[in-house]
């Protein structure tokens, strides 16, 4: 997976980190940094922090950090060269194929390309004349076939080896079919076709490839669907049917539906913004993959209590974005496919036009449970609406909201305020004690969060993270440093690890930054290093002295005897008196 550094270097130099940021978080200035909320943990106030002048970015709530890669890492939930994949086709660079392990990048490039014959194979089925049944089938549920070219359609013939066979010709082994999870394999060790007499229904990433796919039965027996297992080129929790689709809408929202057939039918009726999550509850990754590409999304799932329950999840995760979420109730039938079958696309139009805020639906379901007619349902109903409309942040929104749901209760709005007012103090309280608990724990790190990186020796392990810090501070330092101490005289692994890297990067020429360790740092040592030079800036003019005292502190702990004086670093010692100098106009 070794990338060659020349060309992550220039990478990195055409993807600045505030740009890239940018697009997932709102971010404010303040001093040479900027903070946002962080989009990897729940907070409410602002504790993530990007640091242009470095290049890097620091959550001091959760402690996830990193430089851009490790950001779009998380923020896409990839792997580290498909970020650099990623960050390259953004910018029109080609990653040099050699460089990214060639094997597995040719792997990968074989299973896509198995992939794409296989769907070929497939829709060819589908125009048969022995399978005209098939096609009847698809023409049955309303679908032209201008659509079921469109998304490629298919069928897998009643078979189990008749795919094996068209992608042997093709060239194409058994083995690499069971990788793509297109064949499985018996007990006794026979390979053979995993979907068999099955419509099929490619999924496509958004780069327009085929990676997976959805095979249903055309009777009622089970299972429905059959998908595609988890393999290298299809993870399933950061994929969305037909966003290659809907990405190029314009309209201003999206659609997220439940079913595949549901999608489908939508687009076929105008509606092309929209997806649904494959045959799982939505996940994090997809909610920040719809981010990406709209800023408002109308959740329209089934009429079905299972469908009601996913759509509250669903509010839950995409309200953790700054998306607009509004909920679609469909009235009269089970789902979107079906009620635009029977009453069209203007009628469903209509509905996205009539569809709720999000709070709004959560009111009118908690009503649902109630009679309010009654008096002691009509408590129950103020007591858990007023829950539900403390987590409200916005005051003016709050307030429309309780009105609203005062009149459903048939109870005066002043009522109904006070009992908000009492959910959101205990709420508010609660809050507090949560991000007391967080600040408490990010003063006391003299510890790495990550248990598996503890320090055996915490204060010479102090003295080592202040070398480490003054080396990223001022990379011209790295040889002084290193004439007078070497990585094995390090007691903690991980920043001796981090100090030999850079003492590497340097004899070859190459910058130390936080960009030059991504890839090559696992993820938990990423976050601790951006944990150790993601604080407050270095003076570095007193370098020498701090250096100094930074190597007694490691000699004398390894001599296990002496004690430092103050305990305070001594490069953040010199900083701090500069300052101070700075403060009195400079004596
Ligand atoms: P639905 O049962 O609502 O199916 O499941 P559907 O898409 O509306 O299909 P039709 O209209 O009956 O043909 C919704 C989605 O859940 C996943 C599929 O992605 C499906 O589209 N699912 C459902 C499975 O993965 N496996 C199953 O057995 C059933
Ligand atoms: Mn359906």
């Amino acid at each position: 997976m070794a990338f060659d550094r020349a060309f992550l270097d220039e990478l990195n130099a055409r993807c600045d980190i505030l740009d890239v940021v940018g697009r997932y978080v709102q971010l404010k200035k303040s001093g040479g940094r900027y903070f946002g909320l962080c989009p990897f943990h729940n907070e409410k106030t602002g504790s993530f922090c990007v640091t242009p002048e470095r290049q890097m970015f620091h959550c001091f709530g959760c402690g996830v950090g990193g430089g851009v890669l490790t950001f779009i890492m998380h923020a896409e939930g990839l792997s580290f060269p498909d970020a650099v994949q990623f960050m390259a086709a953004q910018v029109g660079m080609q990653v040099p194929e050699t460089q990214a392990d060639p094997r597995e990048a040719q792997r990968r490039k074989r299973l896509l390309g198995l992939s794409t014959e296989a769907a070929r194979f497939f829709h060819r089925q589908l125009w048969l004349p022995e399978n005209a049944t098939v096609a009847k089938y698809f023409l049955n549920r309303g679908l032209s076939r201008k659509t079921m070219n469109n998304f490629g359609l298919g069928y897998a013939p009643d078979s189990f080896s008749s795919l094996l066979n068209a992608m042997a010709e093709k060239g194409y082994s058994k083995e690499e079919l069971l990788d793509a999870g297109l064949a499985s394999r018996s007990e006794r060790g026979h390979v053979y076709d995993r979907f068999r007499h099955r419509v099929m229904f490619p999924i496509i990433d958004v780069r327009g490839q085929v990676i997976a796919f959805g095979g249903r039965v055309m009777d009622d027996s089970k299972p429905k669907y059959l998908n595609s297992p988890e393999t290298s080129i299809f993870h399933k929790s950061r994929n969305l049917f037909a966003l290659n689709l809907a990405r190029k809408t314009k309209s201003d929202y999206f659609i997220l539906a439940e079913g595949y057939m549901d999608v489908i039918a939508l687009h076929q009726a105008g509606f092309d913004s929209a997806v649904a999550s494959l045959g799982t509850a939505l996940t994090d990754e997809q909610v920040r993959l719809i981010s990406r590409h709209t800023g408002k999304i109308v959740i329209s799932y089934d009429a079905d209590g299972a469908g009601q329950d996913a759509a509250q999840r669903a509010i839950d995760l995409l309200k953790k974005t700054d998306l607009q979420v509004k909920v679609l109730r469909i009235p009269g039938a089970k789902d979107p496919d079906e009620f635009i079958k029977e009453k069209g696309a203007d009628a469903y139009r209509k509905l996205i036009e009539r569809s709720e805020s999000d709070n709004a639906y959560r009111l009118e379901s908690i009503a649902a449970k109630y009679d309010l007619d009654e008096d002691e349902e009509r408590v129950r109903f103020l007591h858990e609406a007023a829950g539900t409309l403390a987590k409200i942040d916005n005051a003016v929104e709050r307030e429309v909201y309780a009105g609203r749901a005062a009149k459903m209760a048939k109870v005066t709005v002043e009522a109904m305020e006070i009992e908000v007012k009492r959910a959101l103090s205990v709420r508010r309280k609660k809050q507090k004690s949560d991000e007391k608990r967080e600040l408490r724990a990010v003063v006391s790190a003299a510890q790495p969060r990550d248990r598996t990186l503890q320090y055996q020796n915490v204060r010479s392990a102090r003295a080592e993270e202040g070398i480490i810090r003054l080396i990223f501070a001022d990379d011209s330092l790295i040889d002084e440093v290193a004439a007078r101490i070497t990585p094995q005289e390090f007691t903690a692994q991980v920043l001796q690890k981090i100090f030999a890297h850079a003492l590497t990067l340097h004899r070859q020429g190459h910058r130390v930054t936080i960009a030059s360790f991504e890839g090559y740092l696992e993820e938990n040592e990423m976050r601790h290093l951006s944990a150790v030079v993601g604080g407050d800036r270095v003076n570095t003019a007193n370098w020498q002295q701090a250096l100094g005292d930074y190597i007694a502190t490691i000699e004398s702990c390894r001599m296990k005897s002496g004690t430092d004086d103050s305990g305070e670093d001594p490069l953040l010692r010199m900083s701090r008196i500069h300052r101070e100098k700075d403060r009195l106009g400079g004596i």
